[in-house]
């Protein structure tokens, strides 16, 4: 493999740690008012720092009337009470800082809520200096109906506003009108947001739907990207604190990446790899290894300092809107045939398990793949207990059902008499009778320590997360094999997609091969492996005392 420049950084904490997705609303309540909150959350700090993870990346917290599971924002400087105050939220952050866990918080600034006080004020009068903070057109634009982002449940991208007259532009629903983020005015206010929550303890932000903060909006505008607007937010950001980072919501063909990276990485350092998270799927389902290595190949330049984040099930559907048709078909057949299952013509709308009809082997195998594809693994809470979905419930709140600790009631979630806002999932084989955490801290098995012990090894492999990666011949349509280099380690990953056993024979430069997930060891440079259904090995190029030999680590 080429020799590659070596990292001028090389403490870029977000190369190689952990990250965890949670909603304060659905982690943990501490007062019994059925919803979740901060110092609950606070609570369990403990859990999540025994797990291993580095970050924690919390959907919206702001205040919000909650119209879109508080994507839909109010006052961006608030806390919305019913998950505690802003020095609950200190207390929070501060805890986690003390338990070397990182907060990165969601920024919402393609939009507002509709009762953002700004939207008020711009739609009460067209002389307010609030007006043109939001996208207006005198008439009925032409395309009022395209460009939809929830396609069978939005009806439109323009709706008329009755106090002006006007009408005003939305990519996502009718009640989150599009600030209009050319507006120099509306770029300083997200600079503040930004200040602001730097200064209260958090390590960056994940930044919602970056293409459409950028894109072109108004009626009849031709496509157009302020990709410079990405740099200075990244400037301001890095500016107010040092090691701050910007995770970036962004699913765009490969060919574009380098543009929201930044040529020099001066823009996000972070994005979530769309492009492999649905070729992954449709491997899981095709047991199809060079499609996913072809998704992997695609995405492979970027700057040195940039990263990617890897998922495997996020907040939202499962967006197939990349794959041909054919994949997609497959992907739906094998993951979610039922048509309440699927959702926005394009994707899945369950959590992992079920998808995979509860197969714990084939849950562990995606769960390996999330930790050792290029990149840096995220982690969405609940994966480390194998939770399941509710679909009786609207569109994505399926995935959002409170966090499932225990066998006491409501989940252990929250002492509430009545019900809760969000109902926790309370049968079949997904109900906390049969998965939660407290159980499966008991179980030497469970997918609890599993994950935890999975997570531990995943850290000591830095070769993953800052090296370069190479696809291993197999031979085999269904196995995967990578190979990472960094520093003169080597590890190498091998995945059997399919659910029948494989024999693969792998050739390496180094004598010998040590499985890093059981005690098999071989000398020589070829090696003859046999994969169980679903079987995931990770090998360290090199002796047993790898650990003490590794050299410059
Ligand atoms: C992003 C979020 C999604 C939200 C939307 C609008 O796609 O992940 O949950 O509804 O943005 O803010
Ligand atoms: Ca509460």
């Amino acid at each position: 493999m080429q020799e590659r420049k070596p990292d001028v950084i090389d403490d870029l904490w977000y190369k190689n740690t952990i990250i965890y997705n949670c909603d304060v609303r659905t982690y943990l309540d501490s007062n019994g008012d059925g919803i979740g909150d901060f110092r609950g959350l606070k609570r369990r700090l403990d859990y999540l720092s025994g797990l291993g993870i580095g970050a924690l990346w919390l959907m919206p917290f702001y205040a919000s009337p909650d119209r879109d599971d508080g994507y839909d924002i109010t006052d961006y400087y608030a806390v919305d009470p019913k998950y505690g105050t802003l020095g609950d939220f200190v207390e929070f952050t501060n805890a986690a800082k003390q338990r070397g866990i990182r907060v990165i918080a969601d920024l919402v600034v393609n939009h507002t809520s509709d009762q953002h006080p700004w939207f008020k004020e711009a739609r009460s009068s067209k002389d307010s200096v609030y007006r043109d903070w939001y996208v207006w057109s005198k008439k009925r634009p032409k395309d009022w109906n395209k460009g939809m982002v929830f396609p069978g449940v939005q009806k439109s991208t323009w709706t008329r506003d009755p106090q002006s007259g006007e009408w005003y532009f939305h990519r996502f629903y009718d009640f989150q009108p599009d600030l209009n983020t050319a507006n120099p005015a509306v770029q300083a206010e997200i600079r503040r947001i930004i200040g602001f929550w730097l200064q209260l303890g958090v390590s960056g932000f994940r930044m919602d739907a970056v293409p459409f903060v950028i894109g072109a909006k108004g009626a009849n505008v031709q496509p157009h990207e302020q990709y410079d607007m990405l740099r200075d937010l990244r400037a301001f950001l890095s500016w107010r604190s040092e090691d701050a980072i910007l995770l970036a919501e962004a699913n765009v063909k490969p060919a574009t990446n380098f543009q929201y990276f930044g040529e020099a990485g001066e823009r996000m350092q972070m994005m979530f790899n769309f492009q492999v998270n649905q070729h992954l799927f449709y491997a899981l389902a095709a047991a199809d290894a060079p499609a996913l290595a072809a998704a992997m190949e695609s995405t492979k330049a970027r700057p040195q300092s940039a990263q990617w984040g890897l998922f495997l099930r996020n907040n939202d559907e499962l967006d197939l809107g990349r794959l041909t048709k054919d994949q997609q078909a497959k992907v739906f057949a094998e993951f979610g045939p039922d048509k309440h299952m699927q959702l926005y013509d394009r994707g899945i709308r369950r959590r992992l398990p079920p998808m995979l009809k509860g197969d714990q082997r084939r849950l562990r195998l995606a769960i390996s793949l999330l930790f050792t594809l290029p990149g840096t693994p995220v982690l969405r809470y609940g994966d480390e207990l194998g939770m399941g979905d509710d679909l009786s419930l609207t569109e994505r709140m399926a995935i959002r059902t409170p966090m499932q600790w225990s066998k006491e009631p409501h989940a252990g979630f929250s002492k509430a008499t009545g019900k809760l806002a969000v109902p926790v999932i309370d049968e079949g084989p997904y109900g906390f009778q049969h998965i939660n955490a407290a159980d499966q801290r008991r179980d030497p098995e469970s997918l609890l320590n599993w994950t935890e012990r999975i997570i531990r090894m995943r850290k000591e492999c830095p070769e993953i997360g800052w090296g370069d990666f190479r696809i291993l011949p197999t031979g085999n349509q269904a196995v995967l094999a990578v190979r990472y280099e960094w520093r003169n380690n080597a590890v190498i990953i091998v995945s059997n997609l399919a659910g029948e056993p494989a024999e693969v024979t792998l050739r390496v430069p180094e004598n010998c091969l040590t499985n890093l997930l059981s005690y098999d060891h071989s000398e020589g440079k070829s090696h003859k492996i046999s994969m169980e259904p679903y079987g995931y090995h990770w090998y360290r190029a090199g002796g047993l005392d790898y650990l003490l030999n590794r050299r410059e680590y």
